[in-house]
């Protein structure tokens, strides 16, 4: 059986971060992904990072390419009832936000570990994993020439929404919460219609315009959580986005990707047992309205590799202890905001009226009042953690 310090179920966001932090810190670790690298780099997700979450990035050395080619952004649009109203987040906060992929974060990280000669085993899909209430878990995995087994001191369960690790976890608590709605995206090669992206309410449903590059747009509509993409033609597509989003610069353009997402509101606590510690989308996941599943899962690894390198350095087990109570106040306050972000800006599927009205009472409210604008600003940027206290 082969030896790590830290074995790392899953190359995403959380996982690739983990083992780069700890790579900085001395600590050897060895990444376990299901998927090949194409497919894991090529891969379609959200693409805003708060500022503090750049600023993580840029302290841990991988701010390159990420300034090079991430667009800043100011604020945001909020369009309803027929008009566009703009919030000026470095205005009402002091702070912006960065639009970079999260593929493209992954392909930096990627490429950092390689370069440092760490260690990513591709196609390899953890099983089992045993022994976390002993000091030698374990984790055993598929690949298509076997099965191999590898030992730790600790196993870092970053393997997303669909993982295997969050099973593992015995004795947690699981909160969760279905909403009646779905997104379908698309990567299109068209410039976007705006500069900064536009949350749009509309009694069709709600429409997201966002960007990667100024010739790439990525949009989104709300549709039923059961719906197809084969009812979905890119004419259809387009004249909804139209429709909904009301930009006369909006132009269709060849679509690279198109994909439903479900949404749900999920959290495991506490996020760790025994040697078992779980960050990212594998602890919780929140609906996309928010923006703020990547930015989850990079904030919870720097708490997870601040503890791993304090034990390491001294021995003492209290930063690994309190892991899970550190994190839960940043991901309780974005499951509120996505929550409320989400409820906000979609469609009733019943159609109440007086849902509608509610819904356009409370964006006229953080459209035209400073204090409730700079409200969801702070939330939107990520500066409300610090205000929990
Ligand atoms: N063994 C190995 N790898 C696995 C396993 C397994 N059993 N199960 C899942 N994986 C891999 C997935 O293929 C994926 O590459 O774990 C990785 C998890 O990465 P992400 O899904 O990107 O999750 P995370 O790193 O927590 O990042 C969260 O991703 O879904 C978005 O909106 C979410 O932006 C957020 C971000
Ligand atoms: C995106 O650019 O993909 C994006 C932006 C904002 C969101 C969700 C996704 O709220």
């Amino acid at each position: 059986m082969e030896r790590t310090q830290v074995v790392i179920l899953g190359a995403g966001p959380a996982g690739l971060f983990l083992s780069h932090l700890l790579h900085l810190g001395g600590i050897e670790s060895v990444v376990l992904e299901r998927r090949d690298r194409a497919y894991v780099e090529g891969r379609v997700r959200a693409g805003v990072l708060e500022f503090g979450a750049a600023e993580l990035l840029r302290e841990a050395g991988l701010g390159g390419r990420m300034d090079r080619e991430g667009l800043v952004h100011r604020g945001i649009n909020l369009r309803f009832a027929g008009q566009r109203h703009r919030l000026d987040f470095e205005d009402l906060v002091g702070r912006g936000i960065l639009v970079y992929g999260q593929q493209e974060v992954v392909k930096d990280l990627i490429a950092a570990r390689l370069a440092a000669g760490g260690t990513i085993i591709f196609g390899a899909d953890a099983v089992r994993i045993e022994g976390i209430e002993s000091t030698r878990p374990t984790v055993a995995y598929d690949t298509s020439s076997g099965q191999g087994e590898l030992a730790a001191d600790v196993v870092a369960g970053c393997d997303g929404s669909h993982g295997t690790s969050r099973e593992a976890l015995t004795g947690a608590r699981r909160f969760e919460r279905i909403y009646p709605y779905a997104w379908l995206g698309i990567l299109a090669q068209t410039p976007p219609a705006a500069e900064e992206l536009i949350y749009a309410y509309h009694e069709r449903g709600f429409a997201l315009h966002s960007m990667r590059s100024p010739a790439v747009s990525r949009l989104y509509l709300q549709v039923a959580p059961d719906e197809e993409l084969d009812r979905w033609p890119e004419a259809r597509i387009w004249e909804e986005l139209r429709l909904r989003l009301d930009e006369p610069s909006l132009r269709p353009g060849p679509v690279i990707e198109s994909s439903i997402t479900p949404m749900r509101s999920l959290v495991i606590e506490p996020m760790q047992a025994g040697r078992l510690f779980l960050a990212g989308d594998a602890a919780h996941i929140v609906p996309p309205t928010g923006a703020k599943g990547m930015n989850l899962a990079l904030a919870d690894v720097s708490v997870l590799a601040g503890a791993l390198l304090e034990w390491y350095r001294s021995g003492s087990t209290a930063l690994l202890d309190s892991y899970s109570a550190d994190c839960a106040r940043r991901v309780w306050r974005a499951q509120h905001f996505s929550s409320f972000m989400t409820q906000l800006l979609h469609r009733d599927p019943q159609g109440d009226p007086f849902e509608h009205r509610l819904r356009l009472s409370n964006l006229a409210y953080l459209s035209g009042s400073r204090a409730a604008a700079k409200s969801l600003a702070e939330n939107y940027v990520g500066a409300a953690t610090g205000a929990l206290g």
